[in-house]
């Protein structure tokens, strides 16, 4: 497994450029399934979790050819065999969102159980209630669900909580439903906005994305199209927290805070400077970061994605945090990591107190799951000395040559196959 050694204690300055959304990819690049026809994608970011889903999607018989260096071209015309087999679905949880397309397009669908990862159980009962309520027959046997409808029907759905791949996938089947499909309660996360409108310029009839009631109105079939994915704010939040966490001056080219509004004023009230460009954002962080209090939400209250990025910075800043996880049950295996490296926090049910240490200490810590493992990163980087970070195969499902982009902001970070 390869490890990442960190140099900590240097403050990160220069530009970097931020890839497209891993989660907005991964809904688009499913709905490929929803047509016979061709269509072209662009910024996509080379991540892990892409290639299992292109290798996936290759499987069920899409055409899948790379197009130039962040381009493909999906076919679904050859689509011929709609099965995601466990040993897929279980390396890459997202491949759930083959089922609702897969269903709307070939009338059937054989999907695993993704199963639970590091951070919850996980569930998909909402996903399943939804397509059911659309007329699918759908039973769950050997840990597979199987699900058939000769064609599903427009139908109003309100989803027990707030899913983003919930409302994805149901957003998808729904436009080759015969009807009116209402999705209320429905994400409002700009993902699932990026997903609409690469559907919308297929053909798809789709009003209400970003709001919490999506009206689709299904049609017969869908067409190709050419859609550029969303840069990827996750990605970004997580390079201004690094930059924040070591007393760094950056830039971040090919993205906006358009969708980071709770994480900038998180970052402004823990003292950093920050001058939004329309497709850049720069910022400034002090000398010593102030101590800020979360509660994660869904969008666009502060994102449960930026959680352990956040725990990070406010392990060496001044004062005490309170952080609260309120989306997932398990998302706080970054702080006994932390604690390696000399954090203060307590951690007492969702909730994570962080008193602000002086200074970090370098030490051996492993990568639990992919935003954990970024948290990990960050404070590495604000430690004093070396960290060796273990388990990094869960950071390169998330984040684009991580390494690369961070020795061109100057930090000393090596590789270790
Ligand atoms: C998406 O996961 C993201 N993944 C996650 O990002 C993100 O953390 C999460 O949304 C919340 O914003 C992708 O978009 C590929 P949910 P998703 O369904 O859709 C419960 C990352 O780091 N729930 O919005 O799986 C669920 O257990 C990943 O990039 C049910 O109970 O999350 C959770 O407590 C991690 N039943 C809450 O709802 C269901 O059927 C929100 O989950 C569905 C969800």
């Amino acid at each position: 497994m390869d490890k990442l050694a960190i140099q900590g204690g240097i403050a990160l300055s220069g530009e970097v450029t931020i890839s497209g959304a891993k989660n907005a990819a991964l809904p688009i690049l499913c709905s490929a399934l929803l047509t016979a026809q061709s269509s072209h994608f662009t910024n996509l970011p080379h991540l892990n979790d892409i290639s299992t889903l292109l290798h996936l999607l290759a499987q069920m018989g899409v055409g899948v050819t790379l197009d130039g260096s962040d381009g493909l071209v999906l076919e679904g015309g050859s689509l011929n065999n709609p099965l995601a087999p466990y040993d897929l679905v279980k390396t890459m949880r997202a491949s759930i969102l083959v089922l609702g397309p897969l269903v709307a397009r070939c009338g059937e669908a054989r999907v695993s159980l993704p199963g639970g990862c590091a951070i919850g159980a996980r569930p998909v009962d909402q996903h399943i209630k939804g397509l059911q309520a659309m007329g699918a027959e759908i039973t769950v046997e050997q840990g597979y669900i199987h699900a058939k409808a000769s064609r599903l029907k427009g139908a109003r759905i309100c989803t027990d909580m707030v899913t983003v791949t919930g409302t994805e996938n149901l957003m998808m089947a729904a436009c080759l439903a015969d009807g009116e499909t209402i999705i209320e309660n429905a994400a409002r996360e700009p993902e699932v906005v990026d997903l609409a409108n690469c559907l919308i310029s297929m053909g798809a009839r789709i009003s209400g994305a970003g709001t919490d009631v999506i009206r689709i109105q299904g049609v017969e079939k869908l067409h190709g199209a050419q859609h550029r994915i969303m840069p990827d704010r996750i990605e970004t939040g997580t390079y201004l927290c690094a930059a924040a966490a070591t007393g760094g001056q950056v830039r971040l080219l090919k993205t906006s805070a358009a969708y980071l509004d709770s994480v900038v004023d998180k970052l402004m009230d823990a003292g950093c400077d920050i001058q939004l460009e329309r497709d850049a954002i720069n910022l400034k962080a002090p000398q010593r970061l102030k101590s800020v209090s979360l509660r994660t939400a869904p969008y666009p209250a502060f994102p449960t994605d930026m959680q352990a990025q956040f725990m990070a910075i406010n392990a060496v800043a001044d004062g005490v945090a309170t952080i609260r996880e309120t989306i997932f049950e398990n998302r706080f295996m970054h702080a006994s990591e932390l604690q390696r490296l000399g954090a203060d926090i307590q951690i007492e049910g969702n909730n994570a107190v962080v008193r602000g240490v002086a200074r970090l200490e370098g030490a051996t810590v492993m990568a639990t799951d992919l935003r954990a493992s970024a948290s990990l990163v960050i404070a590495a980087l604000a430690a004093q000395g070396e960290t060796v970070i273990d388990r990094i195969y869960h950071l390169d499902r998330g984040y684009e040559r991580i390494e690369e982009k961070l020795a061109r902001l100057g930090a000393q970070v090596r590789r270790i196959h």
